[in-house]
């Protein structure tokens, strides 16, 4: 069969309407959104779909606590949803709701095609129900507690007349997909997990329920509902056509369904298999993600610390935000929220490093140039032009991953790079010497620079693409141009600068933490005086230790890896920012001192256990050393 697709197909999951939104679903809806933008910027058609799921017990009994049916419910909460994408700028193309009729429609149609090919039979079901997770276990899988496996909670004993889906014939079928298809399920660690669940041996899937009502009836048999996974999963399909219409085979197989690590296994098992029943194409790829926490602990509602992005984004700049949680975890591992987090990256990323490049570049532009750059006639200095395609190649590398928190990375390597040109120019010596054909390049790399940067950018953080293109003096905005004018690096002419406001101001920790309740006296009084107590000071566990081995990292500027024995049974693992001070030999057999006590942190995929102490002075650093022969371990202070 010729291929029909035109559209890269992107999905969130469809979020359970019991729920208000918190950070977890705005990160894979922003997720997803990102992907959306990007193959968007690249040209290509795109159908980004996301959604609610309305049915099922959870959902009833959400509603009889609320006093309201379970439609009141769900149009109350997708209201939250909705809104939120709005206010985070996603770009779905739908949004699929399970109460909508057609899904209503497409989910019977699917049963009843399954059921006359022998796929669904009628039995009875005795099992443990764990009602938050809508799943069954078996005795095994609950133990003498009769606890869920999956969130700990109690479950009941439910014995019900229910039809099966006949998952167990498909067993063989998804090994051997799964074995031709080796990126179907990323990261590889979760492809293997599910692989040995497979493997493992798979029973028949319960798929209706006769024991509550809220959900969709199966087809000439009305006691009975379909299992709200079975509902769900179907949402992909019936939001484009259910196999009916014209359209369909334009955007169906998906190319990728974002989901969280939780629901891996509905996804990357009973949906293929449903599929397989079907006689549809299996999607391409299933992504899954880690899951966040805050300031360390899980997210709940008992806890009080589920985090409401609405808030977060009233507080600090919604692209802000997109990029906090995008760069801040390798995705596909779990994440830690904290405001304070955010805070450093929104100042020394987005302010210093972002901020003060546009605004010094353009202030440059206004005053050495009358706020115009040309092309000149000969380019002599192609450094940043090679760089921007090094780095271009790197971030599609990165996208087609998935691993957002690594082309944000190289992003801003470009942005340090072009930043150090500028440094290493010096456009206002140009400008006192009189070397006006040098001056004019350096402004038109610089500015070239910036157009690039907000190419890359687009997709991330739309809202500060867009403001640059703005302050460059762009006529059109940023979605009219072609990936080629951002790749060529030298495609502009010329451009009159509107140099405009700070694009993200630093923000004061103290300021911003002020509503927050003061966790003791002490940090009270040291927000008076800026000097803090010797305890304070003693809260640093510094300590010597002696460089074992040290090893310069490939992918990269930067980092060296060294194993540092600090005293302790086991060596340690510290990534240090030294590679452009210290060749990785010369630090072996050193004696250095580190901050023992600090936080674990992943570089490049490598975690650090504690920091190095040196001295900074301009572009010269020195490591410290104690100044006689001390023992791995021995304290300093
Ligand atoms: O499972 N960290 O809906 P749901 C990261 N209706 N991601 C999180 C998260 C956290 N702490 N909490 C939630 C359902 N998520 C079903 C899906 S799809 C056919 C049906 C995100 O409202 C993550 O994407 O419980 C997770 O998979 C999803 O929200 C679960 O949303
Ligand atoms: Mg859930």
């Amino acid at each position: 069969m010729a291929d029909r697709k035109e559209k890269y197909y992107i999905t969130t999951p469809i979020y359970y309407v019991n729920d208000v939104p918190h950070i977890g679903h705005s990160y894979t809806t922003i997720a997803a959104d990102t992907v959306a933008r990007y193959k968007r910027f690249k040209n290509e058609k795109v159908f980004f779909l996301t959604g609610t799921d309305e049915h099922g017990q959870k959902i009833q009994k959400a509603a009889k606590k609320a006093h309201i049916t379970e439609k009141e419910l769900a149009d109350r909460v997708v209201q939250n949803f909705k809104n939120l994408w709005t206010k985070l700028d996603i770009t779905n193309d739908f949004f699929v709701r399970t109460t909508d009729d057609y899904h209503i429609k497409c989910v019977q149609k699917s049963f009843e095609s399954i059921l006359k090919k022998g796929d669904i039979y009628k039995d009875e079901y005795e099992g443990w129900y764990c009602i938050p997770c809508e799943s069954y276990y078996s005795e095994l899988d609950v133990g003498k507690e009769h606890l869920c496996p999956d969130c700990g909670r109690k479950v009941d004993l439910v014995k019900e007349e229910s039809y099966f889906f006949r998952l167990s014939n498909y067993q063989d079928r998804l090994l051997e997909f799964y074995e031709s298809h080796p990126d179907f399920v990323i990261p590889n660690t979760r492809y293997n997990e599910i692989k040995s669940f497979v493997k493992s041996g798979l029973k028949d899937l319960s798929i209706t329920r006769t024991s509550f009502d809220w959900g969709i009836k199966v087809p000439n048999d009305e006691k009975h509902v379909v299992y709200v996974w079975f509902d769900a999963l179907l949402n992909y399909i019936s939001a484009i056509g259910c196999n009916e219409k014209e359209d369909f085979n334009k955007i169906w197989p998906a190319d990728v369904h974002f989901v969280g690590k939780d629901i891996l296994r509905f996804h990357a098992v009973y949906w293929p298999a449903f599929l397989m029943a079907l006689n549809l194409p299996l999607p391409k790829h299933i992504v899954a993600h880690g899951w966040w926490t805050v300031d360390g602990k899980k997210m709940s509602k008992s806890l009080g610390n589920v985090v409401n992005p609405n808030e977060i984004i009233e507080k600090y700049p919604k692209d802000a935000y997109r990029y906090f949680l995008l760069r801040n975890v390798p995705f596909g591992l779990d994440g830690d929220f904290s405001e304070k987090e955010m805070i450093a990256r929104i100042n020394s990323e987005l302010a210093n490093d972002l901020g003060n490049l546009l605004n010094r570049s353009l202030t440059m532009v206004d005053k050495y140039s009358s706020s115009v750059v040309s092309k000149p006639n000969i380019i002599t200095d192609k450094s940043l032009s090679n760089m921007s395609s090094e780095i271009f190649e790197k971030i599609e590398k990165s996208m087609q991953i998935f691993r957002f928190d690594e082309a944000l990375s190289y992003i801003f390597e470009f942005i340090r790079d072009a930043n150090k040109y500028i440094t290493v120019k010096e456009p206002w010596n140009l400008k006192k010497n009189a070397k006006n054909d040098e001056l004019q390049e350096v402004l038109y790399n610089i500015v070239s620079s910036l157009k690039f940067i907000a190419g890359m950018l687009v997709a991330f953080m739309p809202d500060t693409a867009k403001e640059i293109w703005k302050q460059l003096g762009f006529e059109n905005s940023i979605e009219n141009y072609d990936l080629k004018f951002f790749t060529d690096f030298y495609s502009i002419t010329t451009l009159k600068v509107q140099k405009g406001g700070v694009i993200f101001e630093k923000i004061d920790e103290k300021k911003k933490k002020k509503s927050a309740p003061k966790k003791d006296s002490k940090t009270e009084e040291t927000k008076k005086s800026d000097k803090i107590t010797i305890d304070e000071f003693f809260n640093v566990d510094l300590r010597a230790a002696k460089i074992l081995e040290a090893e310069a990292l490939e992918k990269s500027k930067k980092l060296l890896k060294l194993t540092i024995d600090i005293g302790e049974e086991n060596p340690r693992t510290l990534v240090a920012g030294l590679k452009e001070h210290y060749s990785a030999e010369e630090m072996v057999g050193k004696t250095i001192i580190v901050v023992a006590n600090l936080k674990p942190a992943k570089l490049m995929g490598i975690e650090s256990n504690g920091m190095l102490l040196a001295a900074k002075d301009g572009k010269t650093v020195a490591l410290l050393s104690p100044e006689k022969d001390v023992k791995p371990g021995s304290k300093i202070g």
